[in-house]
This record gives structure tokens, C-alpha cells and sequence, in this order.
């Protein structure tokens, strides 16, 4: 599992992007935050992890309403290093991720007379860290940027891989760039205040990660669905620091989305994005979403003769007992699932492109699927 370069009960994983690099960090459960620790060893705590890589007077804190239980500590952490601590709470939600609000965090930052070495700090989950990774990238043409992900989804893949983004109107994540952070400091305490339907669509992500990459960690999900649905953090987590570590390797290879290694990450994801449209985004969440799509690209895969029926099923079982959803609701038109597919970004020139499973861990590109298979592996309509 993750590299234990750390003493006592610190995971850390490496991002290794040349001068870019930075480290996750994963206290161990029952870690003191801010830790007593974090003189003698700085990086075991968030303000110390910062601090590492920053000399600031100035922290300023972007925390979601959701993880505002979370605050407190955060910032007493960075106090403890050294920084004055500002912080601003957003109402929760996508909408928060737009121009408008990354327009009033600019204006904050004025306020404050930051300056380009003002540490930026995301406390919340996906819509937090994209929003502020992104006010970060850009405010003085780049800030220093620490991410304290608060979700499991955040965790284990926004956090990881530098994209931040805002959306338009016309769509999701339309404007946004590639910025690195400085840090990411994961706290799996501060999933214990995570609603459970949150927590479980960030299983879908999990399971992807053994479907695409790692056949033993498939296993080791299948074989603690009790403890990682009890938020076991003996358990849970080894099991984010593994999705970090397999994330971290990709984005490593392929840190800009050029040479099409990283779009493995997409498994199940051009059936999800089809299937959030048609149900109105929020009504399901992406890790349904992306759960669903899973099952789908699996049986397109069987279909073809990729893969075996078992592993439709053993895909299908533990996401079964993980709670989330594995067909999409047979009332859902499918050619509007068609077209939403044909105009997906990752789409060349209308051609339907998958990520389709070849064996448990290993998938590949597919770029001659016809829309007949995509229509079987949508399944049966009402
Ligand atoms: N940058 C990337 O590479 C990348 C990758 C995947 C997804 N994303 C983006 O991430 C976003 C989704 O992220 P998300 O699923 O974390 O959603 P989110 O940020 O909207 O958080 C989900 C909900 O959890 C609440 N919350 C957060 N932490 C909490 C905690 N500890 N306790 C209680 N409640 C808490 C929030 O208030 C919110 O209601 C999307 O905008 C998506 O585009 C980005
Ligand atoms: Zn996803």
C-alpha cells in the first residue's frame, strides 16, 4: 500500500511531477489535529504540511457549510504554523462553482491585501476544492493552494491531479486549468459527518479504481464491504491512500490529458454523464451515476467478449452491497442517452469511444462501438 514514509501513523502518498511535486498526507486514525507532533515531524499536521511549502503571513480558508465542523481545527492548525487565518463559508452545492463566486472570493482576497505567496485553503469537497484550486490558479496568475478534501469522492479524485474549474451556464467545468497544490491533508475523521448517500456514491469511484487498475485492491473491497460501509478507519483508510496512490500514478504519466493514459479514469463515466442529464443533474449523484455506468460499459464489454459474464456479476455484487444503483431507470429516453453520448467531450467527431473493461484491474479505449451495442448495454426500456 501507500508508502509509510512518515513516523507513527501518518500515511503519505507522492505525486511525483517533477518540480510540481507535492505530497497527500493521511493521519492515521486517533491522530492528534493539529498534532503535538508537529514540530518534530512538520508535515503531520495540515498547518505543518502548508507550511512546509509555503512562508506566508496569511492563510485564507474556503470552507463548504457542510465541513465547517472541520474549520476550527483546520485553522487552528495553520495558526499553530505561523499563519494569521482568514476564512469564508460557502452555502453548499454546484451553482457554488461558478464565475460569480470565484469573482467574490477575488474580492475577498483584495480585501486582505493578499499577495502572490497568500496560501489559498480548500476545506470541503469537490465544489470547494475546483472553486478555490481555480480563484488559487488564477488570482495574481497563481497562489499556493492547500486541499483538505471532505468527501470521499474529494478524496479519493478531486484532490488528486491539479484540474480546477468553474462551470457555465452551458455546461459544467467549461472554464477552468490545470494548478497543482502544495499539499493535500486527508483527514478521514472528517467523514464522519458525511451524509451516508455521499458517501456511498464515493464508493462508485473506489470500485472503478480496482476495476481499471488493481485486481488485489478489487478483492480487498469485496472482502471489507462491513467495515468500509461502518467507515472502519482501520480500513478505509488504506483504501484511500491506495486510490490516491493509483490516481497519483496516472496523473503522473499523464498529468495534462495528452497521451489518453488518463482517460482511463472515464470508466463508466460516458454512460454517467447520459445518465445525469436525463435526470436532471442533482437528482442522481455522480457516484450512482457512475455506478450505473459501470454496469453498463461491463455488459457492452460481455457483450463484445472482453470479459466474462462473472465479472458483470462480481462488478455488479459489490456495488450491490456498497447500496448504489446498477441500472438507470428504464423510462429514460434513449436516444436523447445516444446524443448526449455522440456530443461528450471525450467523443472525436460523433464517434462513441468507451473505456471497457478486459479483465478485473486492466481496461482499454474502444473506439469502434456501434450504437446498437450501446443501446443493448442501456438495457430494456419501458
Ligand atoms: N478536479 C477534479 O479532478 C474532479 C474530479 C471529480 C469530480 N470533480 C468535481 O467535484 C464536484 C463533486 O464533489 P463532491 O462529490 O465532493 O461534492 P460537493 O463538494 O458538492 O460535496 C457534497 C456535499 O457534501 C457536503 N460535505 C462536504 N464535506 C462534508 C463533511 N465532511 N461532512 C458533511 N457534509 C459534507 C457538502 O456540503 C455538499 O453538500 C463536482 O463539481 C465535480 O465536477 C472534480
Ligand atoms: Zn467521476
Amino acid at each position: 500500500m501507500a508508502n509509510d514514509t512518515h513516523p507513527a501513523d501518518c500515511l503519505t502518498v507522492p505525486v511525483n511531477l517533477g518540480e510540481r511535486s507535492y505530497k497527500i498526507v493521511l493521519p492515521g486514525a486517533g491522530h492528534p489535529w493539529p498534532g503535538d507532533s508537529a514540530t518534530d515531524f512538520p508535515t503531520q499536521s495540515p498547518g505543518g504540511l502548508a507550511r512546509s511549502r509555503n512562508k506566508s503571513g496569511l492563510a485564507f480558508v474556503v470552507a463548504d457549510r457542510g465541513a465547517a465542523p472541520h474549520l476550527a481545527s483546520l485553522k487552528a492548525s495553520l495558526e499553530k504554523a505561523g499563519y494569521r487565518v482568514e476564512s469564508t463559508i460557502l452555502d453548499p452545492g454546484e451553482g457554488q462553482k461558478s464565475l460569480t463566486v470565484a469573482a467574490s472570493l477575488y474580492e475577498k482576497l483584495l480585501d486582505l491585501k493578499a499577495d502572490r505567496k497568500t496560501l489559498l485553503a480548500a476545506l470541503g469537497g469537490g465544489v470547494t476544492g475546483d472553486l478555490t484550486g481555480y480563484v488559487a490558479a488564477t488570482y495574481l496568475r497563481g497562489l499556493p493552494f492547500l486541499m483538505v478534501p471532505t468527501t470521499l469522492l474529494s478524496m479519493v479524485d478531486s484532490s488528486v491531479g491539479g484540474k480546477t474549474g468553474v462551470n457555465l451556464s452551458r455546461g459544467k467545468n467549461l472554464v477552468g486549468c490545470f494548478h497543482q497544490p502544495v499539499g493535500v491533508w486527508i483527514d478521514i475523521g472528517t467523514l464522519k459527518t458525511l451524509p451516508d448517500r455521499e458517501f456511498r456514491s464515493g464508493l462508485a469511484e473506489v470500485v472503478k479504481y480496482g476495476m481499471i487498475m488493481d485486481a488485489p485492491f478489487l478483492e480487498i473491497l469485496e472482502q471489507n464491504v462491513a467495515p468500509l460501509m461502518a467507515r472502519d478507519p482501520a480500513i478505509l483508510g488504506p483504501v484511500v491512500a491506495r486510490c490516491c496512490e493509483l490516481k497519483a500514478d496516472v496523473v503522473s504519466k499523464d498529468e495534462r490529458e495528452e497521451t489518453g493514459l488518463r482517460a482511463i479514469l472515464n470508466y463508466g463515466h460516458t454512460f454517467a454523464h447520459a445518465y445525469e442529464t436525463v435526470a436532471g443533474y442533482g437528482a442522481w449523484f455522480h457516484g450512482e451515476a457512475v455506478s450505473a455506468g459501470m454496469q453498463a460499459a461491463a455488459k457492452l464489454a460481455a457483450a463484445r467478449g472482453l470479459i466474462p459474464s462473472e465479472l458483470v456479476d462480481r462488478q455488479r455484487r459489490l456495488l450491490e452491497a456498497f447500496g448504489l444503483p446498477v441500472e438507470r431507470d428504464p423510462t429514460w429516453p434513449v436516444d436523447t442517452m445516444i446524443e448526449i453520448m455522440r456530443s461528450d467531450k471525450k467523443a472525436e467527431a460523433g464517434q462513441l469511444r468507451f473505456i471497457l473493461p478486459v479483465r478485473a484491474g486492466e481496461v482499454r479505449l474502444f473506439a469502434d462501438v456501434t450504437v446498437a451495442e450501446v443501446v443493448a448495454a442501456l438495457g430494456p426500456s419501458k
